[in-house]
């Protein structure tokens, strides 16, 4: 197999172009395989954008592997690039055909010895697990997350696959989808003094610091933040940046926030392409400690899906929380939400 990189926004643009056609057919091919469902197919314009955009804040390696012209196996890692600057948050897959034959050790290796190389030595990985797949196998081995809540089944390739190479299992998270109409039915009232704004695209001149705030709160404040790096700088000047980001790859944000008079309290965000308009993924949820304990969580999911149903086409939102935060999966549930797979979170450390 022969192994070739591209940086993001480094790449020969012609060549890019005519690789995308290439790279969104493996990458259904995966998806298709694993189960997961066709609203996992890959974006085009998500996929364009983690090979062409240049960003202060973030960049995304891709490694493609090919037998005879043809790619067989793929990696992605992407990087941050103004804090945490020694993490990266990698993926790799391999054709289902061609599995099992050492193709994704050996890319796996050249990734991690490229990452070592640029100083990238806290690693992250993760692997989707659809809820069908994992209660086929309840009676086999299982393998504990460290957190101690949570187990996969040892057999599955991607389990085997990330203990042979050295990842521990760190946490599991479980992913789950809710039809955007549920929350009209569902109660949105609380008695105190709390408002919730919600809105769809760039956060307003007068939301960027409340967001800025809200984001760096949640690179360090929601259960096993630790694990994946320390806590993100953010400013007014990079949430514009992210929302630009956002516009450039045709994705739109549908956020809610919540206020005490002029202060933050909480907010949540899920974004949706122009491609794929009926399907939203959830971003960021945080509620601030001392704002805990007056359903705010529940109360911004809700009014965010109802902001959805109204503004937007979206039909079904996906998200994903650690297993271990029963209050978000207890929010999550009465917002509407039900399991739809399982995802393991893995570390290694390179030193
Ligand atoms: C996980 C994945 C990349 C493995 O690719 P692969 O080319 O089959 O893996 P390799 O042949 O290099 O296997 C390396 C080791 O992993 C383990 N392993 C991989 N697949 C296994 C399986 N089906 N059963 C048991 N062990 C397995 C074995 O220890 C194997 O070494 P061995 O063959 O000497 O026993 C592939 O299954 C895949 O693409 N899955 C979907 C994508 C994904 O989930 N990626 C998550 C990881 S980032």
């Amino acid at each position: 197999m022969e192994i070739t990189r591209i940086r993001s926004g480094h790449g020969n643009p012609a060549a890019i172009e005519a690789l995308i056609p290439e790279l969104l057919a493996f990458d259904t091919v995966i998806n298709r395989a694993s189960g997961l469902g066709e609203d996992f197919d890959p974006i085009p314009e998500e996929l364009r954008h983690s090979l062409t955009s240049r960003s202060e804040y973030r960049a995304t390696l891709t490694w493609i592997g090919r037998n005879h012209g043809d790619i067989v196996a793929r990696g992605t890692a992407d990087l941050r690039l103004t804090s945490n600057t020694d993490t990266a948050e990698l993926w790799c897959a391999v054709r289902p055909d061609l599995r099992r034959r050492g193709l994704g050790a050996a890319l796996l290796e050249q990734m991690e010895s490229d990452l070592a190389a640029d100083g990238r030595t806290a690693l992250s990985t993760y692997c989707e697990i659809p809820e069908s797949v994992r209660t086929a196998d309840l009676r086999g081995a299982h393998l504990a997350a460290e957190t101690g809540a949570g187990t996969l089944p040892v057999a599955l390739p991607e389990v085997s696959f990330l203990s042979a190479r050295g990842y521990g299992l760190a946490q599991i998270e479980r992913c789950s989808v809710a039809p955007t109409a549920t929350a009209a039915e569902l109660d949105l009232e609380g008695s105190d003094e709390y408002v919730i704004e919600t809105w769809l695209g760039p956060v307003p001149e007068n939301r960027l610091d409340h967001v800025a705030l809200l984001r760096r709160r949640m690179s360090t404040d929601v259960p096993g933040a630790e694990k994946y790096g320390g806590e993100e700088s953010w400013d007014a000047e990079r949430v514009r940046s992210s929302d630009a980001e956002k516009i450039a790859k045709g994705e739109t944000m549908a956020t809610a926030l919540a206020l005490l008079g002029d202060e933050p309290a909480g907010y949540t965000q899920v974004g949706f392409s122009a491609e794929q308009p009926e399907i939203g993924w959830q971003y960021g949820t945080l509620v601030i400690i001392d704002h805990r304990g007056h359903r705010l969580g529940a109360r911004l999911k809700i009014a965010n899906h109802r902001s959805l149903a109204e503004y937007s086409a979206v039909e079904r939102v996906y998200t994903w929380n650690a297993v271990e935060n029963s209050w978000m999966l207890a929010i999550n549930d009465q917002a509407g939400f039900a399991t739809w797979a399982w995802v393991g979170m893995w570390t290694k450390n390179l030193h």
